[in-house]
């Protein structure tokens, strides 16, 4: 009968579209995400660092090296990084340098913080994370601007 006729055929549409539409959905669903995890910390990029002579003034000179993304450094406009300690070497410093987990190779504090800046690894300040601070300052500051930074670093005291 042309009723029944119809009926079987309006069933095998709505099961060929319910078929259909489950295979199109789980082949059309968009793959799960990868985890986005944001950046804990602020990554740097080396080629974006200029060569510092150790002409520049000392504000520059912290400002085009990216200390202040990272670091806290009073009397250095906009230097409020929370990731590494407040740099306050004049107090700090003594400190580390007295600490049994101390290894380098530093007398003084200046000493320290030259060491600190070219070879983060040798010691850890205590409460922070390893391999975070660059590891490539060594190739972008020159002596010169090194001794400027420790120079002025050193005479920082906490309360500063
Ligand atoms: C990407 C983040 C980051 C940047 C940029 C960075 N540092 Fe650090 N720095 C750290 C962290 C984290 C520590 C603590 C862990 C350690 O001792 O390595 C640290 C430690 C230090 C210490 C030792 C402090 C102490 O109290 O013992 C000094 C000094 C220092 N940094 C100076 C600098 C200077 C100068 C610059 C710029 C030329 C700089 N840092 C750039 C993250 C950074």
């Amino acid at each position: 009968m042309a009723g029944r006729d119809l009926d079987e055929r309006a069933w095998t549409f709505l099961i060929a579209g319910i078929i259909l539409l489950g295979v199109t959905y789980t082949t059309l669903k968009p793959a799960p995400e990868p985890p986005s995890v944001p950046p804990i910390v602020p990554q740097l990029d080396p080629t974006m660092i200029p060569l510092a002579t150790g002409e520049e003034p000392i504000d520059v000179l912290f400002i085009k090296s990216g200390c202040p993304v990272c670091h806290a450094i009073p009397g250095i406009r906009g230097a409020d990084g929370r990731v590494g300690p407040k740099l306050v070497l004049g107090t700090t410093g003594p400190r580390q340098l007295a600490d049994p987990r101390y290894r380098g190779q530093a007398k003084t504090v200046r000493e320290y913080i030259i060491e600190s800046v070219i070879n983060p690894g040798i010691y850890v300040a205590s409460g922070y994370p390893d391999q975070v601070m660059p590891r490539w300052y060594g190739q972008k500051l020159s002596a010169g601007a090194l001794e400027k930074m420790a120079g002025y670093l050193e005479t920082l005291q906490e309360g500063s």
